[in-house]
């Protein structure tokens, strides 16, 4: 995340906020880019709050939705919400309070998987993905299909939130490096399957394991694009 790091370098920022923390993945690229501030970060899941508190004992995190954010306006000089979006139900609520919580002169910096622009080998992770989100909306998980670049842009124009800097970031590596990872993500794939038996999405979920297969062999399996923006209130 070198640029985001380069953006901020002569920026000084106290308070950061990640929504949608989960195990804390993206603290790690927080700590880099805001070196003296004090973080905290939020997620619904107390499963993942209790992982992220382990790894990182010198952050703060409290269970909460991005939709109801319990923190006085104007209080983070810093909100991050990265791989989360096409997690809320209700975006334009979560990015109502993101906008509300953060200072009138501070910083919303957003992390998202995007779905289009995609090289074979990273539509073969969107397939991992969306059969993923698939089978967490049966078992009433929100978890929508990722967005492309332009719905993104689209979402945070409607919730006034202008960009003052974007890039996108793509990783050159291979998620399955042989046939015995590949097999450990197929039998992954299987035991997900099985949570739904029973759905009549069973038979249509279960072709895209060997479809995943294939194309993992054919093409490799690399991650997706990320936009990574940062933008202001106005
Ligand atoms: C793919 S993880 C991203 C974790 C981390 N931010 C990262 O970049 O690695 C998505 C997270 O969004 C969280 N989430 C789901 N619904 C949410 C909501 N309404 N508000 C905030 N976070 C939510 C999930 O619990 C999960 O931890």
């Amino acid at each position: 995340m070198e640029p985001l790091i380069n953006y901020f370098k002569d920026i000084e920022i106290h308070h950061v906020l990640d929504v949608g923390t989960g195990g804390g993945g993206f603290i790690h690229v927080l700590k880099k880019t805001f070196p003296e501030a004090v973080i905290t970060g939020v997620d619904p899941s107390e499963e993942a709050l209790e992982a992220a508190r382990n790894h990182f004992q010198d952050v703060t995190f409290r269970q909460m939705v991005a939709e109801k954010l319990d923190f006085e306006d104007d209080s983070f000089d810093v909100v991050s919400i990265s791989m989360a979006l096409h997690h809320l139900s209700k975006v334009q609520k979560g990015l109502k309070e993101i906008r509300r919580v953060v200072k009138p002169d501070g910083y919303i910096v957003v992390n998202e998987v995007i779905s289009d622009g995609l090289t074979p080998a990273q539509e073969v992770h969107k397939l991992y993905h969306h059969f993923r989100s698939h089978i967490d909306r049966l078992m009433g998980r929100y978890h929508r299909k990722t967005f492309t670049k332009d719905a993104i842009l689209q979402m945070l124009k409607v919730a006034e939130l202008p960009v003052q800097f974007f890039f996108e970031q793509r990783r050159n590596v291979n998620l399955v490096e042989d046939e015995a990872e590949l097999d450990l993500r197929i039998e992954k794939m299987k035991s997900m399957l099985e949570q739904i038996k029973g759905s009549a999405e069973y038979d249509v979920l279960q072709p895209q394991i060997e479809e995943f297969r294939s194309k993992a062999l054919k093409y490799g399996f690399q991650p997706a694009t990320n936009l990574i923006l940062v933008l202001r209130k106005k």
